[in-house]
């Protein structure tokens, strides 16, 4: 399973980034916003900090709209993905910009259907929101349990990339289910390597060797 990183925070991403944790990066329109940054100048940092894919999103609803900020928006690196919106519009984008040989992720996704319907129209990426449903009393992971049968059962190639992931739970349930990507906020992505037990047993250790005096290097 490949780890994507969801924030447009340069500097978290290079920190994960340098412990070799990231396979990707996903913004959306929300977190270019919480940055304060110049869209367009935040994505090419991103792009030269990972080689791993970096999804970037459209903020028009239209077709023609949706085309023009594409081609705009993959000039910026090879590594860019375009991010869409599951709309019908977005869905004919979708398919015309992959028709180009473009990456695509299409975001907002909330059913089975729309899965399907994103990967027909060849998304590169399924963006399933679990913690938007789970806010909703629905449970976000039999969303991902649901497209990951639907996909095996017609062979799609497209990559199920769980979003919206607010716990560490998410992360593993995720795993389970043989989701292909997970994004995960920086501060989730960090605390996956927190246990107690480390914690202890690695003081335990460390003050049993201060006892024997000796020194490796
Ligand atoms: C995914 O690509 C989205 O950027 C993100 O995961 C949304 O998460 P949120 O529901 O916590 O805003």
């Amino acid at each position: 399973m490949k780890f994507f990183v969801d924030t447009a925070d340069t500097a978290e991403i290079r920190e994960l980034e340098d412990a070799g944790l990231l396979d990707g990066v996903t913004t959306n329109p929300s977190l270019i916003a919480k940055s304060g940054r110049d869209f367009k100048e935040v994505i090419a940092e991103i792009c030269g900090i990972t080689k791993g894919d970096v999804s970037a999103e459209v903020a028009a609803t239209d077709f023609d709209g949706m085309m023009k900020e594409a081609a705009e928006l993959a000039k910026i690196a090879d590594n860019v993905v375009i991010k869409l919106p599951l709309t019908l519009e977005g869905l004919k984008a979708c398919k015309a910009l992959t028709d180009k040989g473009h990456k695509t992720n299409v975001t907002l996704c909330f059913s089975a259907n729309q899965a399907l319907l994103a990967a027909k129209a060849g998304a590169t990426y399924i963006s399933p929101f679990i913690g938007r449903l789970d806010d909703m009393n629905i449970d976000g992971l039999e969303l991902i349990r649901e497209i990951r049968v639907i996909y095996d059962n017609y062979g799609f190639g497209t990559e199920i990339l769980a979003a919206s992931i607010r716990t560490a739970n998410h992360v593993s349930e995720c795993a389970l289910i043989g989701a292909d990507v997970v994004t995960v906020p920086p501060a989730t992505l960090k605390g996956l390597v927190k246990h107690p037990l480390t914690d202890k047993g690695l003081a335990a250790f460390l003050a049993d060797w201060e006892k024997t005096g000796q020194k490796i290097v």
